[in-house]
């Protein structure tokens, strides 16, 4: 029974093909025909090429398979001359069926622009959508046809590293980001040479790691999933992402590369994804560890009627599905179920009719870090950075100011691209030091710490030992004292941060902290400039220092971004996307948490706290502050109940009431006070960034519909319960005014 079930499903899927594109679908199924088992079985083959190795480990003679017809993509491998010499090698096999380039263009290619976390502080899809199109430009240029992003995994615990690839911790948020990444990389049709094939990723649920130690077990409830880690991945298939990665991690016990749920039932027969799905580096192998399977025969079986149709530099596929074509473990049904959807992925990027997809040098020399995109490059760099304290207006520096640059950070080419920058070069990344002596002359400058005195970090992340701390610090506090102010700059190294980067103390590194504490103790006024992958904690910082700046990782223009914000040329706007806790005692902590049955009361014992540090966060989501000051008044909403068909429209007053023109993004949050399955206290659902000139003051107004107040009811149906809301508008999810309306039936 359940063969004929998936023969017809089989058979369905195979007419839909014919129905969408009758050209192509002949094209392919031709082809098939011709294809032996190994040619078939090489199109499920993703090698890494020597260029650059983002895993455990890779094989040598990719070369050779290649000419054997025995590996369908490559990745780690870019410029127009190298993608040509191993697409020429294709192009000697028998049916030259062209490669797959893919690699990891995550936050820029060349042009690198702020780490995601970063950028998605801007609160500025268009932006977001423009830097994902500037990399696809590149990308393409350089010879790429396939990202792996965007990466979309929602988290709420900062000692994971890879929270610097994602969007932090609202699901909504994540939505918008995701559509608008695939916009970006995708554009409105593949076959334009200059599009990249965007590969949605961790599928999933990766950001809910245990204790935020990366590739640890993940465990939630169905509810969970769908309510607040799923949507990202399904908006990106929504939005017609060509390419679907899987996590390393399992789900409901069964790790997401051989999870049949995850990978059949709901992202192609509930969502209805018609791309690829490629696993995550040797991630089939790797369900043996898992405890799931006993060998690679069996983890290849398991993945392939899983619905996992690449095999990421495991080389199971390649070495295990003929034998168990051979012993029926599997169908050729599911083997050419897979190659299709490959081929098709090809034939839409137009690799058919050109392989080399127009990637040349010049193309490349036009396009690869060009004025404008640095340009775009510096623009988002500022707008991702986010002003966490500004004591008596310390900044913006004034002219004639006498200032002193500090800190490990100060002069850190590598760093200002972070991490996951692929090809980017960070020869070419401004950094501070550069910005401030080409703006200010000459510059006071000290490094004053290593990075870290933990040697054994420092030998892990192959951060050279720049020397004695104590005699730095001395070296610093002298030049600290000839100054007016002291620029900071401090944080992590970016390969603090990232893949295989967890860190269970988040603070800056005690060698720094030692540099920060000698500086102030000078009395001179600080202006702390954090680089970082991840939120901090920052208590000390927060109440000794009188102005700090998160820059992030910032990128290629990251030294003259984070100059022209000191200097006012651009007033910050920037709002962070995931909290900053206070200790790593509270983690997970984030905004859009439940009520408890025993709420925070401070005059009771009984009730939900700690005896040693508050509830909530020292930097609240969605909280960044300005040179300039809003204030918020006048929440109105036009009605007290809507009906399901209605909108309620809510209007607030924002006025400019600073000394500086600003940008602020304005947010609105709702709460469902009372469901059938306890609601968040709080979830953005929209915002609006607005420009103010000071003294200036605008009605900003927002429609809430019943599509903004559904969610998955005890019987998991999306449905919006009539009831009593809460909306509040602010300037983040902390501050804000509050009213009230009623869902009719
Ligand atoms: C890495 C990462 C994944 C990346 C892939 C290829 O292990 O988990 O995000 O796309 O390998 O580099």
């Amino acid at each position: 029974m359940k063969l004929l079930a998936q023969c017809a499903l089989l058979f369905l899927s195979l007419q839909l093909h014919a129905q969408q594109d009758p050209q192509r679908h002949r094209f392919i199924t031709t082809l098939m025909q011709r294809m032996t088992i190994g040619e078939k079985i090489g199109q499920l083959n993703l090698l890494t090429s020597d260029m650059d190795v983002t895993g455990p480990f890779m094989k040598e003679n990719y070369k050779q398979d290649i000419l054997n017809g025995a590996c369908g993509a490559i990745f780690n491998a870019y410029t127009p001359q190298y993608t040509r010499k191993l697409q020429d090698m294709a192009m000697q096999t028998r049916l030259k069926i062209p490669l797959l380039f893919g690699y990891d263009v995550i936050h820029g290619h060349k042009t690198i622009f702020p780490i995601p976390l970063g950028e998605a502080c801007t609160w500025d899809l268009a932006l977001l959508e423009k830097s994902a199109r500037i990399a696809a430009e590149e990308a393409s240029a350089d010879g790429l046809h396939w990202t792996f992003s965007p990466m979309v995994d929602i988290a709420r615990d900062p000692r994971w590293g890879r929270v610097a690839e994602g969007v932090g911790e609202d699901t909504w948020y994540g939505v918008q980001v995701a559509k608008a990444k695939v916009r970006g990389y995708q554009g409105t049709d593949l076959s334009t040479p200059n599009t990249l094939l965007a590969c949605v990723k961790h599928f999933a649920l990766y950001g809910a790691i245990e204790a935020g130690r990366d590739y640890n077990t993940v465990d939630m409830s169905r509810r969970q999933m769908y309510q607040f880690y799923l949507p990202p991945y399904k908006a990106a298939v929504e939005a017609g992402v060509g390419t679907v990665m899987t996590s390393f991690n399992e789900v409901d016990g069964i790790p997401a590369t051989g999870n049949h749920w995850l990978m059949t039932e709901l992202l192609r027969e509930e969502w209805g994804f018609k791309g690829f799905v490629v696993t995550d580096y040797t991630a089939i192998n790797e369900m043996i560890p898992h405890g799931i399977v006993k060998n690679e025969y069996e983890a290849g079986a398991l993945a392939l009627k899983a619905g996992v149709d690449m095999d990421m530099q495991g080389s199971v596929y390649a070495t295990q599905l003929k034998k168990l074509l051979d012993d029926k473990k599997i169908t050729l049904q599911d083997i050419d179920q897979a190659v299709y959807r490959v081929l098709e992925a090809k034939y839409k990027l137009g690799l058919f009719k050109d392989p080399y997809r127009g990637a040349d040098s010049a193309r490349a020399k036009k396009v690869i870090m060009s004025t404008t995109n640095l340009q775009a490059a510096r623009e988002i760099a500022q707008r991702s950075f986010v002003l966490l304290k500004n004591e008596q207006q310390l900044l913006p520096l004034r002219k004639g100011t006498k200032i002193a640059l500090i800190g490990p950070l100060a002069n850190a080419q590598r760093d200002m691209i972070g991490n996951w920058s692929a090809a980017g070069d960070y020869k070419q990344a401004s950094t501070l030091l550069e910005a401030l002596k080409s703006r200010l002359g000459d510059i006071d400058y000290a490094p004053g710490a290593n990075l870290s005195d933990d040697r054994g970090l420092l030998k892990k992340l192959n951060i050279t030992d720049t020397g004695r701390s104590e005699d730095m610090r001395k070296e610093a506090v002298e030049t600290a004292r000839k100054a007016d102010v002291v620029i900071l700059a401090l944080g992590e190294s970016q390969g603090m941060s990232g893949e295989a980067a967890s860190r269970s103390d988040i603070g800056l590194p005690a060698s720094q902290r030692a540099l920060l504490e000698a500086v102030y103790n000078t009395g001179k006024p600080v202006v702390l400039v954090l680089m970082n992958g991840r939120p901090l904690t920052l208590e000390w910082e927060d109440a000794h220092i009188p102005a700090i700046l998160e820059t992030w990782f910032p990128g290629t223009q990251g030294g003259y971004a984070i100059a022209d914000v000191l200097f006012g040329d651009y007033n910050p706007a920037g709002k962070i996307t995931m909290s900053f806790p206070r200790n790593t005692g509270q983690i997970p902590i984030y905004y859009n948490h439940k009520n408890t049955g025993r709420p925070l009361d401070p005059n009771n014992k009984y009730t939900s706290k700690y005896l040693d540090v508050s509830n909530e966060p020292l930097y609240p989501f969605g909280y960044g502050l300005s040179y300039t000051k809003f204030t918020y008044n006048n929440l109105q909403l036009d009605k007290k109940n809507i009906r399901p068909q209605e909108k309620l429209r809510v209007s607030v007053t924002v006025e400019n009431a600073g000394d500086y023109d600003g940008e602020e993004v304005v947010q609105l949050y709702i709460q469902d006070v009372t469901a059938s399955v306890n609601r968040p206290v709080k979830e953005l659902r929209n915002f609006r960034k607005i420009m103010l000139k000071k003294g200036e003051r605008r009605e900003v107004t927002f429609d809430i519909s019943v599509n903004d107040l559904k969610f998955y009811d005890k019987n998991m149906k999306y449905v919006a319960e009539p009831g009593a809301f809460k909306v509040f508008v602010g300037t983040n999810s902390r501050d804000v005014l509050e009213g009230e309306f009623s869902l009719l039936p």
